[in-house]
């Protein structure tokens, strides 16, 4: 798929603001590190395995996407995880990565909080020496656990408080509001971490406004149902809260039937804050190259609407001040000189 506005993206600079580094984990790496550990897998092959990421619902891939990550037991096995999304972003012209990762998802299966975060850590400040890529880690909390469960691994994060920049809530989303975390969001804000929530994806608005006045979010991930409700919407706009929205992600994840039924473009006319990511590129099938291309195909995006989602990003990181604005002058000397 090689469209003039595929390669014209392609060398635009980029920033990835919601992406679980568990999510990134192909299927060949599965195979990989099952062989290194001996771990007996359900599916015969590679293929088999890709062929299972069929779902009905974001339930259905979470089930999956948990036992995905069953496979990674060392340090070595953080770090080739994080190394290997962050050199398939570069190629995509990624400079700046804010990336989730999910602590319980492997303390609860007896690996040290230490062991995850040492081997994520390293890929990072190997990427920024090597590529000079900015690169920031956002801790997840697992909404389907409990609050108490949140507070231990907050605790666990404390000695590395220095490598993490926010907190954030992910996992089962209905039944699970962000007020349930209130608490260790407190605790959590009051130990100088930024804070994020998934909101709005599967859940109703009413968990977008809990996460911004009882969580006080920064950012909302996903965010997509708050047109549902227009008081809420309008407050998003007048505050440029910003939106981390995932296209393909809510695509397999049924979200919307269709990708030309997504309502990016609606967002972005209603003068959100919106952004695009992968969420779970190894699932979801594309990194954030693809996103933006299948997304613009289908919503028919023109140049200065997808130039607007790629600025929106820069804005709405937790870089500095001034990376982010020598970010904003690469892409806007970038647009400029690409045109067309
Ligand atoms: N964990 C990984 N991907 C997620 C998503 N899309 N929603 C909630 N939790 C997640
Ligand atoms: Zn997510």
């Amino acid at each position: 798929m090689h469209s003039p506005t595929a390669d014209w993206l392609l060398k635009l600079p980029k920033a990835e603001l919601h992406l679980h580094i568990e999510g990134s984990l192909e299927p060949e790496m599965v195979f990989q590190k099952a062989a290194k550990h001996g771990v007996k897998l359900p599916y015969p092959s590679i293929e088999a395995l890709r062929k299972a990421y069929d779902f009905s619902d974001l339930q259905s891939f979470l089930d999956i996407y948990y036992r995905g990550a069953d496979v990674l037991r060392d340090e070595e096995d953080f770090f080739d995880l994080t190394r290997s999304y962050l050199e398939k972003v570069h190629s995509e012209s990624v400079r700046h990565v804010e990336i989730f990762f999910d602590p319980q998802t492997h303390t609860d299966r007896g690996i040290p909080f230490e062991v995850v975060i040492r081997g994520i850590r390293a890929a990072l400040v190997q990427a920024s020496q090597n590529y000079g890529m900015s690169c920031e880690l956002i801790l997840c909390f697992l909404r389907h656990l409990s609050c108490e469960a949140a507070e231990a691994t907050l605790k666990q994060a404390l000695p590395f408080k220095d490598w993490i920049i926010a907190v954030g809530l992910d996992s089962s989303e209905v039944g699970h509001p962000p007020s349930k975390f209130k608490r260790v969001f407190d605790v959590a804000r009051g130990e100088g971490f930024l804070a994020v929530a998934h909101a709005g994806e599967e859940g109703p608005p009413q968990y977008i406004w809990e996460a911004l006045d009882l969580l006080q979010v920064k950012r909302i991930d996903h965010g997509v149902r708050c047109l549902e409700d227009p008081e809420l919407t309008a407050r998003l706009v007048s505050e440029q809260i910003p939106l981390t929205v995932c296209p393909l992600s809510n695509l397999k994840l049924r979200v919307f039937d269709r990708l030309e039924d997504h309502n990016l473009k609606h967002l972005l006319q209603r003068g959100l804050r919106a952004t695009v990511n992968s969420d779970d590129p190894a699932y979801f099938g594309g990194y954030l190259q693809e996103n933006f291309q299948q997304t613009a195909e289908a919503l028919k995006l023109d140049r200065a609407e997808i130039l607007q989602l790629l600025e929106n990003a820069f804005l709405a990181s937790f870089a500095s001040e001034e990376r982010k604005s020598a970010l904003l002058e690469e892409l806007h000397e970038n647009a400029k000189g690409s045109a067309g």
